[in-house]
């Protein structure tokens, strides 16, 4: 019974990663039902095969008193060989690949009457640059959110600025390598406005299981009405945030202006842009959820919540200084 109970639990665990905002058994767009049953169709066959084997290999085990001479014994290996090893697997793997391949065409971004929304995406040790080309009025920049419309498809440009990460939204769509030097492109559309969890599939480094990307798709007017605010509100709420926090855009510009961005503040490429900071649902790439004080909280133990990350340790910058960063940074939340 104590091994029942351990199968049990096995069973209990691995049925729970088939729920939640990552589950691939749980698709919100046609590419990720067509990901769906590709999944059952293996899962049914990878079964029948394991029977199959298990079934053979206990009849070889069964005492016979046949006799056969070895020209017999030539023709019966010969059988199964040409059978089992060669005819069975050609078959389940052309039938696999046909399922695959419809899938994967789903998934291309082919010529289309009206051309998609184009979402970039670049993926950097340990977070995630989202930018919006088509925005009307002059691209849109973000981190570690995307936002895109729902009930149409969106063409997603992904490219890496380091080493190799994978864009992976489970319940949108198949992965893809986002590759240094290179543009992969992947089509997904979410069928009706939600959130969505995603993160890097591919090992990055020490931050990889830290990489995770927030991910809403909502009505197509209020996606534009948000590239919108990018670009006009952002700027409006820098000044009431300069007016309500004396001195913190200072302080912004002497610790970390070189590094991050601020549309009208600063030029900084290296970490995530905070044009918007304070309006997204995560820091630190879904480390933590974005509530008051969580900035000054990150700043002040961002090594310890997100080990490795490249953002130097604020040791040397006074507690109040950060607690002002903060608010400022929060403040920013178009
Ligand atoms: Cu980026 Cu794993």
């Amino acid at each position: 019974s104590q091994s029942a109970c351990l199968l049990g639990t096995v069973l209990l665990v691995s049925l729970a990663g088939c729920a939640g905002d990552k589950s691939i058994l749980d698709p919100a767009g046609p590419a990720a039902r067509d990901v769906r049953l590709i999944w059952w169709v293996m899962l049914v066959f990878a079964t029948l095969v394991l029977i199959g084997v298990t079934v053979l290999w206990l009849y070889a085990f069964k005492p016979r008193n046949v006799v056969r001479t070895p020209a017999q014994e030539r023709r019966i290996a010969r059988r199964w060989i040409i059978g089992g090893g060669i005819m069975l697997p050609v078959a389940s793997i052309i039938t696999l690949l046909m399922f695959g391949v419809s899938a994967g065409q789903r998934m291309l971004p082919l010529p289309l009457g009206e051309p998609p929304e184009v979402i970039e995406v670049i993926g950097h040790q340990w977070w995630w640059e989202v930018r919006y080309p088509g925005a009307q009025g002059g691209e849109v920049i973000t981190a570690n959110q995307l936002v895109m419309p729902a009930g149409e498809p969106v063409d997603f440009h992904v490219s890496s600025a380091d080493v190799i990460h994978a864009f992976w939204v489970p319940r949108l769509g198949g992965k893809i390598d986002m590759l240094p030097g290179r543009v992969n492109k992947i089509r997904l559309e979410a069928d009706e406005p939600a959130v969505f969890g995603a993160q890097c599939a591919e090992l990055c480094g020490v931050g990889h299981a830290h990489m995770q990307l927030h991910v809403e798709a909502v009505p197509r007017r209020e996606f534009d009405a948000w590239l919108t605010a990018r670009q006009e509100v952002v700027l409006r709420e820098l000044a009431v945030a300069d007016a309500t926090h004396d001195g913190a855009r200072d302080a912004f510009k002497t610790h970390c202006a070189s590094c991050h961005q601020i549309a009208g503040v600063s030029q900084g490429g290296i970490g995530p842009t905070l044009s918007d900071v304070g309006g997204r649902a995560m820091l630190g790439a879904g480390v933590i959820a974005m509530e008051e004080g969580a900035v000054s909280r990150w700043l002040q133990h961002h090594q310890t919540l997100k080990p490795s990350n490249k953002m130097p340790d604020h040791g040397d910058v006074e507690t109040d200084t950060l607690d002002a960063l903060g608010a400022w940074l929060e403040a920013l939340s178009p």
